[in-house]
């Protein structure tokens, strides 16, 4: 049996018409309904790397406010390099997954340390910084430096999922996407054309089509509610709120399980959140 071409929908190089009638596409909604968004409206590399961080798992609505916050406490790498953890922590707080928070400061430090306080501009070179993953470094890469660099995140995969591979039955990988965002990149100014994808993709999302499911890299974010997440969160709360808390205090104030909060102690207390002394507990 002959293996099934690619068919129509599904071009290994798309023609030039069809690739003009995606930008078009794409731009037009864009110039419509564009999101404003404040991270957009700068290209201070740190401020960048800082809106990165908390988009990574945390909705843009949420982002949004922290995101001015956090930037008027900790205006740069220097400010942010010198600050304590709890101060750090007490910012964050409503955003989730502390360790986002921990890793920036631990970069803030590394940039000041190794690079006079001034990010690096190559993907290559912001990946060996604390916190920085592959895609992390290639946004901020093009975001804050003009770098033509192809990266896909969760909207941008729906995007190319929708318009590339509408009948496709089994998995898209992140491996067929990427030579399509390389090939649609706008190498002068890629940061509009992302915002565009990423302004597409999340409207999609919205309107229940949501092709990123038919993605092999697809991901739902488990629920907080009732999570170790969630039991973390409130026991650091808990410290932050009242520094050198006794232990029994932070089991009243979380209302859960003895064990499974002695459990979260030592794990928080492992991964260098929190210290303890004598029963009592401190943010580092
Ligand atoms: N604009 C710039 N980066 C973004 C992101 N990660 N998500 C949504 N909008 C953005």
């Amino acid at each position: 049996m002959t293996e099934k071409s690619p068919g129509r929908n599904e071009p290994d190089q798309p023609s030039a018409s069809e690739l003009e009638t995606f930008r078009r596409t794409i731009l037009d909604y864009y110039r419509a309904h564009g999101r404003q968004l404040p991270w957009r409206e700068t290209y201070d590399p740190y401020a960048i790397l800082v809106s990165e961080i908390m988009l990574q798992q945390t909705q843009v609505d949420r982002v949004r406010d922290k995101y001015r916050e956090f930037l008027a406490v900790f205006p740069g790498f220097s400010e942010l390099a010198a600050a304590e953890l709890s101060q750090v922590l007490t910012l964050w707080q409503g955003l989730g997954y502390n360790r986002r928070a921990v890793s920036l400061r631990l970069c803030a430090r590394a940039v000041v340390a190794r690079f006079q306080g001034a990010l690096p501009c190559e993907p290559g070179e912001l990946e060996a910084l604390p916190g920085i993953g592959p895609y992390t470094a290639r946004a901020v890469a093009a975001f804050a430096f003009a770098r033509p660099t192809g990266f896909i995140e969760t909207n941008i995969r729906s995007v190319f999922i929708h318009h590339f591979f509408p009948d496709r039955e089994k998995k898209v990988l992140d491996r067929e996407i990427l030579p399509l965002v390389e090939l649609t990149l706008d190498r002068r100014e890629p940061r509009d054309w992302y915002y565009a994808l990423m302004d597409y993709g999340a409207m999609l999302k919205k309107s229940g089509a949501n092709p990123g499911r038919k993605s092999a890299h697809h991901a739902r974010q488990s629920p907080f509610r009732g999570s170790n997440r969630e039991q973390r969160s409130l026991i650091l709360k808990a410290i932050l709120a009242l520094p050198g808390i006794p232990q029994e205090k932070i089991i009243d104030d979380v209302a859960a399980e003895i064990g499974a909060i002695d459990r979260n102690l030592r794990q928080l207390e492992k991964e260098g959140f929190i210290r303890q002394e004598c029963g009592r507990f401190w943010v580092c």
